[in-house]
């Protein structure tokens, strides 16, 4: 069972909206962005959304990225709609539906046709879905992974489907089933053609690596250029290396790192994360015609990144990218004060001086003579927007307090945009 579900609740409501006669029945959930350090990239079957190799992931913590959703049913619906940051949205779109689907099939196949008319009668409603990123949409820090696990585990909650359902949230987007638990998360590819088989389990829970850290340095807040759905299907036309990727590297990879994050080995963990990044980077170089995601500002941090390891003679800090600029760089706590300062003498802050560094604390630090001269080499001012501190967390959450659901009880969103 992936999710912390709230004790003593039924499934699928409220409490106190639990019967079909009420009138509405709802659930809020909240999930994770997860962040790979071995990268998907390439699909088997763009439907079913089956990847050429296996993944693995560090679940975030949702104190400060979380993607927030509520999922309502009620016979006075008159058509399913969804609204995203509090705008209506196409909830035709494929890959929603088809979590839709696959989350009442299962809720069906639960009931078996039995005698249980709540739910059968919950299923017959049309449903009204509202979510809520509090981070920047397609800006490359994983929103639809967030997205569609919180979707599927509210539709799962509302339904009170109980099941394995990272082969659900996968439909909507492949790296959301990674969302689907805390810690630290293996993607298996799967080998059957019904991707039955193409699941996330947990390598080790949130808890089994206290002292590791994530820094996000924000770049850019905008959409990527090229989709991740389209830039890995030219990929797997076009690049050579990454089938060579798929079928040798990775599955050595795979294990190696499993290793590291076991043996807490950071040193082991932080060169494969840079190297796997660096590698995923060049099968999208290797793509014809190219896709560019890092920008020369994340080129400068990967640099920054090499001269900070050099100089203590050591991995103290380790850069991933996604499909797009900014920078997730893993570090222990005991690093986090003196890189942040590094981060802020090499991208002085433009004019958000006193909210440059959001997330969990972090403390002042003055950096030594030598260590200034080696590392801090070109200041790039206001390049990096701001730096978000924050840790492995746990997977999707169960929101108990009523007064936190999205959809008000007239079934529309709370706050509009
Ligand atoms: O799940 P998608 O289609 O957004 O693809 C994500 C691909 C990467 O973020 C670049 C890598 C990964 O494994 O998350």
């Amino acid at each position: 069972m992936c999710m912390a579900w709230g004790r003593g609740l039924r499934p699928g409501v409220v409490p106190g909206a639990m019967a079909a006669e009420r009138a509405l029945a709802m659930a809020t959930c909240t999930a994770p962005v997860n962040i790979a350090v071995i990268k998907y990239w390439g699909k088997r079957d763009t439907d079913l959304i089956l990847p050429i190799n296996s993944s693995l992931s560090v679940t975030l913590h949702q104190d400060q990225l979380k993607t927030t959703t509520t999922a309502a049913a009620s016979r006075d619906f008159t058509e399913d709609r969804l609204w995203l940051n509090g705008a209506e949205v196409d909830v035709g779109h494929p890959r929603v539906q088809a979590c839709l689907r696959e989350v009442r099939r299962l809720a069906r196949k639960r009931r078996g046709g039995s005698e249980d008319t709540a739910t059968l009668s919950l299923l017959s409603y049309k449903v009204h879905v509202a979510s809520e990123n509090n981070f920047p949409t397609a800006a490359g820090l994983a929103s639809s992974a967030a997205g569609y696990a919180c979707l599927v585990s509210a539709l799962a909650r509302l339904y009170g489907v109980e099941d394995e359902l990272s082969e659900v949230a996968r439909r909507g987007s492949g790296s959301a089933c990674r969302s689907m638990w805390g810690g630290f998360v293996q993607w298996q590819r799967g080998e059957r053609s019904d991707g039955t088989d193409s699941l996330a389990h947990q390598v080790a829970p949130e808890t089994h690596w206290p002292e590791l850290r994530v820094l996000v340095l924000v770049v850019s807040g905008k959409k990527k250029p090229v989709a991740s759905t389209a830039g890995m299907q030219t990929s797997v036309e076009t690049s050579p290396l990454l089938k060579h990727r798929a079928e040798v590297v990775v599955p050595e990879r795979l294990a190696q790192m499993i290793r590291h994050i076991r043996e807490r080995d950071f040193e082991g963990f932080g060169q494969l994360t840079m190297q796997d990044s660096n590698q995923f980077h060049a099968t999208c170089l290797d793509t014809f015609p190219p896709i560019f995601y890092l920008n020369d500002l994340s080129r400068h941090i990967i640099a920054l990144a090499h001269r900070y390891n050099t100089h203590h003679g050591h991995t103290k800090v380790a850069y991933t990218f996604d499909a797009g600029p900014n920078a997730v760089i893993f570090t222990l706590a005991d690093t986090v004060d003196e890189f942040v300062e590094v981060v802020r003498c090499s991208f002085p802050p433009a004019t958000n001086g006193d909210q440059f560094v959001r997330g969990l604390p972090v403390g002042s630090a003055a950096l030594p003579q030598e260590l200034m001269a080696a590392v801090v080499t070109e200041p790039v001012p206001g390049a990096v927007q701001y730096i978000l501190h924050t840790k492995p967390g746990p997977g999707p959450q169960l929101v108990d307090d009523p007064s936190q659901h999205l959809l008000g009880a007239d079934g529309l969103p709370r706050r509009h945009a």
